[in-house]
């Protein structure tokens, strides 16, 4: 089954760059801010007094209970932090526990195209079925319930997707998540909801899939610490859903993993406490880039839904002629500047660049000034071929 998972198209790119001098990044989706000092600095204070041993298997109840306190303050989704709440190495330990939590051998998992590349290897690391449901510029990269319907089988257990979306950064309205919820109710699917970035959106609130009507018990939610407080390197994320999901997925972590490291709870529950006016600052500079980004995409005339989540952009990268492949590995040989091919995350990528934003706006500058040098040429080219 091993053998059915390509090594992820992201890291192979981010081999390339490590061996290249002065390569402008905009490929790494990882906050460029170090963690606000006062999360670090309790996290430090809490190794001096000598926390450093396990803690409970589903982590410390002081921070499930925040977890519960925060999900229910946001979204009024509420949950029971002695059975409903398990602290986990990262979301990325969410999906993969949740993979094998869910799915019977063969059991098929609805997975929006394009989308975080952890997904489908996860589907098939748990003996299950990834299936694409493809999404499109067109609708802004949301997925459309008929797109979903229409994919579903009687293997059919789960949808597993993530919003905002890495990579498109587009979002789901409550409105949008609505349909979808209609068709999770009538084929009784299980939702896995990441929700990794559902606190980085621009111009509009923040929700939560296990808030709509009837969908808190089909719902696993992950949540993590990584993007919004700049907390990439700490490891914890938690899942929150029904007893029978967290039970099942608890029995797994604490065979697999025994618990999250206590240090970054520590800091993960400093950062739910008193982290907001940091993230928030953050989150307003990310705003300043997006900005200056989707205004240079458009201009060089590489076209730019406006992404309203996350700190990515996916603009199209059509009008050069190149795939996305092409245009990426050109673009870091000959221009020295990352960006990620669009198919990394997916078939639907094609025609498309993943630009990840959490970069300086210097930074960001000056990429665009050699992407638009790049993109006259590939054009001229074009051109002179047609
Ligand atoms: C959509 C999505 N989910 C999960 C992760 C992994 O997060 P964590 O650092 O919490 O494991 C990432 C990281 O890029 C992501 O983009």
């Amino acid at each position: 089954m091993l053998d059915k998972v390509p090594p992820s198209g992201i890291r192979k790119f981010f081999d390339l760059i490590a061996s290249m001098d002065d390569v402008i990044s905009l490929g790494v989706g990882e906050p460029d801010f170090a963690t606000p000092w006062h999360i670090t600095e309790t996290a430090i204070r809490s190794l001096e007094q000598g926390l450093t041993m396990y803690t409970s298997n589903c982590g410390m109840l002081e921070l499930r209970q925040e977890v519960a306190g925060h999900l229910k303050a946001t979204y009024g989704v509420e949950y029971d932090p002695e059975t409903e709440v398990l602290i986990t190495n990262g979301v990325s330990e969410g999906v993969d526990l949740a993979m094998r939590a869910v799915i019977d051998p063969g059991d098929e998992i609805l997975i929006p195209d394009p989308s975080y590349v952890a997904y489908p290897a996860c589907v098939l690391f748990a003996g299950g079925q990834p299936v694409w449901v493809p999404t499109s510029c067109d609708s802004e990269f949301r997925l459309r319930p008929e797109d979903v319907g229409v994919r579903i089988t009687e293997r059919t257990k789960g949808l597993l997707m993530g919003y905002p979306s890495n990579p498109t950064g587009a979002v789901m309205e409550l409105s949008d998540l609505a349909k979808i919820a209609d068709v999770a109710e009538r084929h009784d699917l299980v939702v896995i909801s990441d929700e990794i970035y559902s606190l980085m959106v621009y111009g509009t609130e923040p929700n939560c899939f296990a808030s709509l009507p009837g969908m808190r018990d089909r719902t696993i939610v992950l949540g993590g610490f990584s993007k919004a407080y700049a907390m990439t390197g700490w490891r914890i994320g938690y899942a929150a859903g029904d007893s029978r999901f967290i039970g099942a997925m608890t029995k797994i972590h604490q065979y697999t993993a025994l618990c999250a490291p206590i240090m970054g709870q520590v800091a993960a529950l400093e950062a739910l406490r008193a982290g907001a006016e940091e993230a928030g600052k953050m989150l307003e500079e990310y705003d300043r880039r997006r900005r200056v980004v989707i205004k240079g995409f458009n201009e060089i005339g590489l076209n730019c839904f406006e992404p309203r989540g996350a700190f990515y952009a996916f603009p199209s990268i059509v009008s050069t002629g190149l795939t996305s492949e092409q245009f990426a590995e050109r673009l870091l040989l000959e221009e020295k500047v990352a960006v990620v091919p669009g198919t990394a995350f997916g078939p639907s990528g094609e025609g498309h660049v993943r630009v990840c934003y959490a970069t300086s706006i210097s930074n960001i500058e000056e990429a665009l000034k050699r992407i638009t040098l790049f993109v006259k040429r590939c054009r001229s080219k074009k051109r002179a071929r047609d």
